[in-house]
């Protein structure tokens, strides 16, 4: 089908429902063999793509770690950790430089804003990166991997990032950790939606 050919109007989807209302995340720490393979995680990033984006400008990249460059961005980890925290004993700069052992694919979501020139705001840049790793999470799931949306501290630690290539005008939505899970996730409270809705 091309993008010519219009869409089927949408119609009611009990599974996709379902799904939804009783998504969880994986832990990281859960993951084992396998992860997606090379196919997979291709598909998982062409859904990951297919998001709301203002003017079409792409603005965001993919950086993909698996094998042998989880331990090679796990030593810069550990040395970048030692460095500010040289009080820290060595079991936690350890612990720090295996981060991106915890599962077999990690999949670094880069917001990169496209200059506003044609009027798209950064703002809006950034959410739709956002829209990319939470699309990620659902695909690595609806393959029947776990998925995690994470940060911590070297999501913002500038020697990570550039060690990674970002540009100043660049920043990490998120590192998405898929694999297999080990353990099943336990329910979550969920906010109460009634306070969050105001009527207009
Ligand atoms: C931008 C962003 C960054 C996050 N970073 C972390 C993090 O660094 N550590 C963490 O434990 N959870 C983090 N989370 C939360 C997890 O992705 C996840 O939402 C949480 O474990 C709850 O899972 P749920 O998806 O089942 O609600 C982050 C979420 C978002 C949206």
């Amino acid at each position: 089908m091309t993008e010519q050919t219009p869409f089927a109007l949408p119609s009611r989807n009990d599974k996709l429902i379902e799904f939804l209302k009783s998504r969880r995340s994986n832990l990281a720490k859960s993951m084992e063999e396998p992860g997606p393979n090379s196919e997979v995680l291709e598909e998982i990033l062409t859904i990951g793509t297919r998001v709301p984006d203002h003017r079409k400008l792409a603005p965001w990249r993919f950086i993909v770690f698996e094998g042998g460059s989880r331990q090679k961005i796990g030593a810069h980890l550990g040395s970048v950790f030692k460095k500010k925290n040289p009080d820290m004993p060595v079991d936690r700069v350890i612990f720090e430089s295996e981060r991106f052992l915890r599962a077999p694919v990690i999949v670094g979501v880069v917001s990169s804003p496209v200059d506003c020139v044609r009027g798209t705001p950064e703002w809006e840049q950034r959410l739709s990166s956002a829209a990319v790793c939470y699309n990620i999470c659902l695909a690595a799931q609806a393959h029947g991997y776990g998925a995690q949306w994470l940060t911590e501290w070297y999501a913002y630690d500038v020697d990570i990032l550039s060690e990674l290539g970002l540009s100043e005008k660049e920043q990490i939505a998120g590192f998405i950790y898929m694999g297999t899970p080990s353990l099943a996730s336990l329910p979550r409270q969920r906010p109460v939606l009634a306070p969050l809705i105001t009527k207009y």
